[in-house]
């Protein structure tokens, strides 16, 4: 990877889309028309766009205490959990590429439709 090269978020179905600095992984996802919950708009009021990041993690915002609180009420936490709307990429990954995984629970609550 070059300087020159786009940053890439990779979604663990295989996808990979091309992401900004400043955008989170909510408006990637949101960009591409991956189903990523967020029923509260991305204010970080609650926890349905938890994702897990499985690489990359260095090149995204720090979580803030507001998160990590919202994260206590989501399902299938870990140490790589962030909430979509708020990990910001905020410089190049190491690897190339984030690679995001939205917990299957999450995807199964997803609404037909719903955007
Ligand atoms: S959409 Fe509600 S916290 Fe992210």
């Amino acid at each position: 990877m070059t300087t020159g090269d786009p940053i890439r978020v990779r979604f663990a179905d295989g996808r990979e889309f091309p992401a900004d600095l400043g955008d989170s992984i909510l408006d990637v996802a949101l960009r591409h028309g991956v189903a990523l919950d967020h029923a509260c708009g991305g204010v970080c009021a609650c926890s349905t766009c938890h994702v897990r990041i499985e690489a990359g993690a260095d090149a995204l915002s720090p979580a803030t205490e507001d998160e990590e609180d919202q994260l206590d009420e989501a399902r299938d936490v870990g140490l790589d959990s962030r909430l979509g709307c708020q990990a910001r990429v905020v410089a190049r990954p190491a690897g190339g590429s984030i690679g995001v995984r939205i917990p299957a629970w999450n995807v199964n609550l997803v609404r037909e439709g719903g955007d």
